[in-house]
């Protein structure tokens, strides 16, 4: 690829009414490498392409398709509504720098099922906006729905919600959950200067082998777009429901970083089952600047989330409604070429 070819990749961006793409799982090869080597080498003059890029639409789907070796994230819907992702497989050395799977960003009503992910960093990243700017334009990601996933990625997390959230993270439902040799399961990213919010999460049903940390929430993300981040700007964690996990060969159960003045608040995490590794960490949970409730959990949480007993409390809260994007049927792709010319 010329630099010239570099320069035009990188400028690609579809801005599209409508966007239906089921592909019969043919391949698209993003051809990476060179973007990696040259991000490595710190050399890169233009910002690397995502493999599919969809901004201010409605009524996307996306299936059957293997996208491989993306010079960055994979497939990135922002700005959109009603998105139908399912039956992708995701394949990037899990060496590669960025290559996030799916990053569903300031999206409402979005349905990601039935996908394979490989990769160098999160197989799904929930994002909207990043700071004083996401702030500014307050649009968050809500109603999504992950189901069917499983991720390979043993520096990333099977998912990911952040570190840009500055829009706000509503209402994320993940179930059937499968990760191997990743680092961390559902794990949430935020920080001083973030603002926004991530409540009202739902994940039910996660099997878990060869993990460093089931349950993370780091709350001291640093990395800012600039210095002119609010530092008054607290994120609001709250309402964080674990229930039906299965893992084994974990190193560290949990780690709940909350921020001093700002607990994250109803974490909730029920029947969880976390077989340690042979050189697991001496302490299996760390938590600070958290409150909340456990039921059911081996090993023993930390004092900060007492095990109050299934027979006493029951479960953690799952929603009661069901959303609009869960029983949308995947439509057939159909176009001839004269209605778009
Ligand atoms: C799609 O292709 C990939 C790569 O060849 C393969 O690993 C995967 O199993 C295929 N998926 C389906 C549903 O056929
Ligand atoms: C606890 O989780 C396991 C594994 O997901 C599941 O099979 C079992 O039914 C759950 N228990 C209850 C009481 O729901
Ligand atoms: C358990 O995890 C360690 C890394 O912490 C890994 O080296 C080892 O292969 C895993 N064992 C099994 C049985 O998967
Ligand atoms: C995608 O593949 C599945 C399984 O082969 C098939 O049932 C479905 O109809 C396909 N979707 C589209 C939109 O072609």
């Amino acid at each position: 690829m010329s630099e010239r070819d570099m320069k035009m990749c990188a400028r690609i961006v579809l801005v599209i009414g409508c966007f239906s793409s089921s592909g019969d799982n043919g391949t698209i090869d993003g051809q990476g490498d060179l973007w990696w080597q040259q991000f490595h080498k710190k050399k890169l003059k233009y910002t690397r392409p995502y493999l599919i890029e969809i901004m201010h639409s409605d009524q996307i789907q996306i299936s059957n398709l293997t996208l491989v070796n993306s010079p960055t994230w994979n497939i990135h819907p922002v700005y959109s509504s009603n998105i139908l992702i399912q039956g992708i497989t995701i394949l990037a050395p899990v060496t590669s720098p960025n290559t996030d799977g799916i990053n569903p960003d300031s999206c409402t009503n979005t349905r990601i099922e039935d996908t394979y992910i490989v990769s160098g960093d999160d197989c799904i990243a929930v994002k909207s906006g990043w700071d004083e700017y996401g702030i500014k334009y307050g649009m968050p990601t809500k109603q999504l729905i992950i189901r069917r996933l499983t991720c390979i990625s043993p520096y990333s997390a099977a998912i990911a919600l952040g570190s840009e959230m500055s829009g706000g993270i509503q209402d994320v439902r993940a179930h059937e959950i499968t990760a191997i040799n990743t680092e961390s399961g559902v794990r949430i990213k935020t920080g001083v200067g973030r603002g926004g919010y991530v409540k009202d999460i739902y994940v039910k049903g996660m099997n878990l082998h060869t993990m460093k940390m089931v349950f993370w929430i780091t709350g001291n993300y640093g990395s800012h777009p600039d210095n002119h981040y609010d530092p008054k700007a607290f994120p609001e964690i709250k309402g964080i429901n674990y229930r039906d996990v299965v893992a084994e060969n974990v190193s560290m159960v949990a780690r709940f970083e909350g921020i001093s003045g700002d607990p994250f608040t109803g974490i909730c995490i029920s029947n969880a089952t976390i077989g340690m590794a042979k050189k697991a960490k001496k302490y299996p949970w760390t938590c600070t600047d958290v409150e909340g409730i456990t039921s059911g959990v081996v090993p023993p949480p930390c004092n900060l989330l007492p095990d109050q007993g299934l027979e006493k409390i029951g479960m953690c809260d799952l929603p009661s409604e069901s959303l609009a994007i869960d029983n949308i049927e995947l439509q057939r792709c159909s176009y001839s070429m004269n209605t778009l010319m």
